[in-house]
């Protein structure tokens, strides 16, 4: 039975990394990484490209064997069950893996077979996955005719077929578009509110990961280098805080208006921005000593640092190190 945070008969930790390692000749891809999920949480894994994502992900599913350390998927050791562990998972891999001359009906429906889905309930699954991805008027079409992002939702329905606790989904770098991209995110979201799901997501989208999953990770060169909420992931950059200014009409010079010379301030076209670990008095300084110039504020807002500042601050930039 299901409640909130998923399956009764789950582990509290749906999946643990144990000190997961994985060796490509002299590379270390993933270096003795450790971390947990908790079963219904979203859990977002971010670096760069070349980070070591993929790699872990494709260890914790069972495609690849770890170097050293272990992987357990809903309290299964996936070395010595593989074939237990694989099935509370589903799977959205980095490239796509559909069969180009089957049809996507047929796609999803093979699926559901291999999961063990009874005939009755394969075809009523599949009618809702397809409705749900806006793909009910491409159900006909061969996966081989399918853009990207139209396989990348054809996926979604195979690896939720078999209704998962704990969905997989390793977003392809290049990136999707931003309907697609929402779409799929709004989707795993509900399903995690609604059914307890767990979900490992890598993803490049700091936006999105921001408002989706309740820790994220960052992993840079095999490593981990974070592990948190976003809120307190965000916390972290204080310093990035920074307050807006816009002016209408002829502006002022920051020299006039801000309380110290030495602010880092950042020209936008209409206005600038000073950054501060504490926006809010400085708002306050800024509106003051404005009106006290007689002069008029267009707008003036502070503004949180982003996951993205953060990511950069970690890692040192979005570089791969592929
Ligand atoms: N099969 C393989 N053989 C050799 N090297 C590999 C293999 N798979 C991955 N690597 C290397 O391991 C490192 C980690 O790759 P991985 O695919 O896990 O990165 P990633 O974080 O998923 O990157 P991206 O954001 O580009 O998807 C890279 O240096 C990559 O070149
Ligand atoms: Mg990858």
């Amino acid at each position: 039975m299901a409640d909130a945070f998923g399956p009764a008969s789950m582990p509290v930790d749906a999946l643990v990394a144990d000190g997961l390692t994985r060796c490509f000749g002299e590379r270390m891809a993933v270096d003795h990484v450790n971390f947990s999920v908790g079963r219904g949480e979203v859990f977002g894994f971010l670096g760069p490209n070349g980070a070591g994502k993929s790699t872990t992900a494709r260890m914790l599913t069972g495609f690849l064997a770890p170097t050293a350390g272990r992987a357990v998927v809903a309290g299964f050791d996936v070395a010595k069950s593989p074939g237990a562990a694989r099935r509370h998972i589903g799977v959205v891999p980095e490239e796509a893996n559909v069969y180009a001359d089957l049809t996507v009906r047929q796609n999803v429906l093979l699926m559901a077979e291999l999961h063990g889905v009874t005939k009755a309930q394969r075809e009523l699954r599949c009618t809702e996955l397809l409705q749900t991805f806006d793909l009910t008027a491409r159900a006909t079409q061969k996966g081989r005719e399918l853009s990207k992002g139209l396989r990348q939702r054809l996926m979604l329905c195979m690896a939720l077929v078999g209704s998962p606790q704990i969905l997989f989904l390793d977003e392809p770098p290049s990136g999707l578009d931003v309907a697609s991209t929402r779409m799929i995110h709004e989707v795993i979201s509900r399903m995690n509110r609604e059914q307890g799901m767990t979900v490992f997501l890598t993803t490049h989208n700091m936006e999105e990961a921001d408002q989706l999953c309740h820790r994220v990770a960052i992993i840079d060169r095999g490593r981990l280098a974070a592990i948190d909420t976003p809120l307190a992931l965000r916390g972290r950059v204080d310093s990035r805080r920074s307050v807006v200014v816009k002016f209408s009409g002829p502006g002022v010079g920051p020299a006039d208006v801000l309380p110290r010379p030495d602010m880092e301030i950042e020209t936008l076209v209409d206005g600038w921005r000073v950054f501060s670990p504490e926006p809010g008095p400085l708002a306050q300084h800024i509106a003051a000593r404005t009106a006290a110039l007689g002069l008029r504020i267009e707008s003036l807002n502070t503004v949180s640092p982003t996951l993205e500042e953060v990511f950069v601050s970690i890692t040192g930039g979005a570089h791969g190190h592929a």
